[in-house]
């Protein structure tokens, strides 16, 4: 039982996390793609995703477009809202990895005292921040969804990079520069990272 703000809780279930990591065959883990809109965290994280589901890893995205529709559609883009936003993103994503879940989030995410957090609410060795480094100017010629173009006209106000700061992450576990590697590149780049730290180890 934990006492958490002076209440008693009694674990939600009598299977571990364990026994769910063992029923999967591998280790849960949560990646963190951060980075400015167009920087690749989308591309990489769905690339990813299929590698891995092609050798059996149960796997699960968290990108802004899914959350954003659903379960944080109260939300603004205030600075408050988007704290709120990746909180429950945060939260959600422990529930995958106590589900055994292999689990990739795409978020901007452009504070670093919010990205602090998430890590803060996971266990040593479950959040890895990856840092997807693309200057501004060329995320804003590759204008993926056509937002850099309204942000500059005015029609979308806070936008991240133009009117909104992002925050570069001050200690990141990687870094992949979408600038100047290709797609392919920059998932060897991963694929290295996650067997150097024994992520993909199968248990
Ligand atoms: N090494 C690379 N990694 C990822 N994307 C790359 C790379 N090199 C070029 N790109 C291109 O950059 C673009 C990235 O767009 P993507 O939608 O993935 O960005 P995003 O970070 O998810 O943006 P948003 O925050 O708006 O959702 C794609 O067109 C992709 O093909
Ligand atoms: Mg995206």
């Amino acid at each position: 039982m934990k006492d958490i703000n002076n209440q008693l809780f009694s674990p939600a279930s009598k299977i571990t996390r364990a026994d769910r990591e063992r029923l999967h065959g591998h280790r849960a883990a949560l990646l963190w793609f951060t980075g400015l809109s167009g920087s690749g965290k989308t591309t990489l994280t769905q690339a990813l995703e299929e590698k891995l589901h092609q050798q059996d890893y149960s796997t699960m995205i968290l990108d802004g477009d899914n959350v954003r529709a659903g379960l944080c559609n109260d939300l603004s883009f205030s600075q408050e809202d988007r704290s709120e936003n990746i909180r429950r993103i945060g939260e959600v994503s422990k529930l995958f990895i106590e589900a055994g879940v292999f689990t990739l989030a795409a978020f901007i995410a452009p504070v670093q005292k919010d990205r602090n957090f998430v890590r803060s609410i996971l266990g040593e060795n479950e959040f890895f921040e990856i840092y997807c480094k693309c200057s501004l100017r060329v995320c804003e010629t590759r204008d993926v969804k056509g937002i850099y173009k309204r942000a500059r006209a005015g029609e979308i106000k806070n936008f991240t990079g133009i009117d909104s700061a992002y925050e570069k992450p001050l200690n990141p576990d990687l870094v992949i520069d979408t600038e100047i590697e290709t797609v392919q590149e920059s998932l060897t780049k991963i694929f290295q990272f996650l067997r150097d730290k024994n992520i993909l180890t199968d248990i």
